[in-house]
């Protein structure tokens, strides 16, 4: 055995190796079936007091006010297989739901993640995308082009009916027939890089869509210049860097602490995702990435 090899503890050295030359990697095993049933089961019953949604205010970080969602974002599976890409020192930095029901207009323009996050681009980021129910071409499963986490490109914004905040798009023609679509049966995760071109269509399937998208990053990950501070929460190893304030875990669901300090984390959330943008158009003038 060559002793500099970092012992891997979920994923093998090929998916490691094809992490890093395409950007993502799917499926693999996260909750199984059964854990991922528990947690559809809280989400409709969280829709049912809502309308039959799941609350616009909780759509970012609901891991830090209900249990089963932290006992997701500490999942050992997950976590081992997160630490085979980012190593021992491990930062949840957000998590977000994509939630899909047919023909409900919901889909998400091709776009990179980390220039509205307002961290290092050039850092390894990974977004775990845990399907909470199965995700397939028919419902609107994620789809992604292989290679193109390599450099940070421009994007517009405003797209109409767009998932996302921002309703973001790259500024750039993307080949659809290079996508490769990331089917995922419930329980299962895909990994992708934070520069990875995704996106996602609309569903056109009665099966709901029930993604949580959990964003890991490795302590060292340093917040831009010139932004509030940002909190995260530490899920594995020891933070020697302290970049963020740390959150704590709930021990019971909507604990009014827990929710006020939710509401302050995403406020800032939303803060630093504006913010976020002037920086982001300066990084990509300043790399020479003119947009097509
Ligand atoms: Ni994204």
């Amino acid at each position: 055995m060559d002793q500099n090899v970092t012992r891997l503890k979920a994923l093998t050295a090929a998916q490691v190796g094809q992490y890093r030359e395409q950007g993502f990697l799917s499926p693999v095993n996260a909750l199984g079936a059964a854990e991922a049933g528990e947690v559809r089961r809280l989400v409709e019953s969280v829709e049912a007091k809502h309308g039959g949604k799941w609350p616009r205010a909780q759509s970012l970080k609901s891991h830090l006010i209900y249990t089963a969602l932290d006992r997701v974002v500490h999942h050992p599976k997950i976590l081992d297989a997160v630490e085979d890409i980012l190593g021992p020192d491990i930062l949840c930095w957000s998590s977000r739901w994509f939630i899909k029901d047919r023909n409900d207009g919901g889909f998400v323009s091709w776009h990179q993640d980390v220039p509205y996050w307002g961290i290092d681009v050039g850092e390894n980021i990974v977004t775990a995308w845990v399907a909470i129910t199965p995700a397939t071409r028919a419902n609107g499963c994620m789809k992604v082009i292989p290679g193109s986490h390599r450099k940070l490109v421009a994007h517009r914004e405003g797209v109409s009916n767009n998932l996302l905040l921002r309703g973001q798009e790259v500024a750039v023609k993307v080949d659809e027939a290079q996508a490769v679509y990331m089917e995922l049966a419930a329980g299962q995760m895909s990994f992708h890089h934070g520069l990875m071109f995704h996106g996602s269509e609309e569903s056109r399937d009665d099966e709901r869509r029930i993604g949580f998208a959990i964003r890991y990053i490795p302590t060292r990950v340093k917040p831009i210049d010139g932004l509030p501070r940002d909190s995260v929460q530490l899920v594995r190893g020891v933070d020697r860097h302290q970049h963020f304030d740390h959150e704590p875990r709930p021990v019971r669901d909507l604990d009014p602490a827990d929710v006020a300090r939710h509401k302050l984390a995403t406020d800032i959330y939303h803060e630093i995702n504006r913010l976020a943008v002037a920086k982001h158009l300066e990084m990509v003038a300043g790399a020479g990435h003119a947009p097509a």
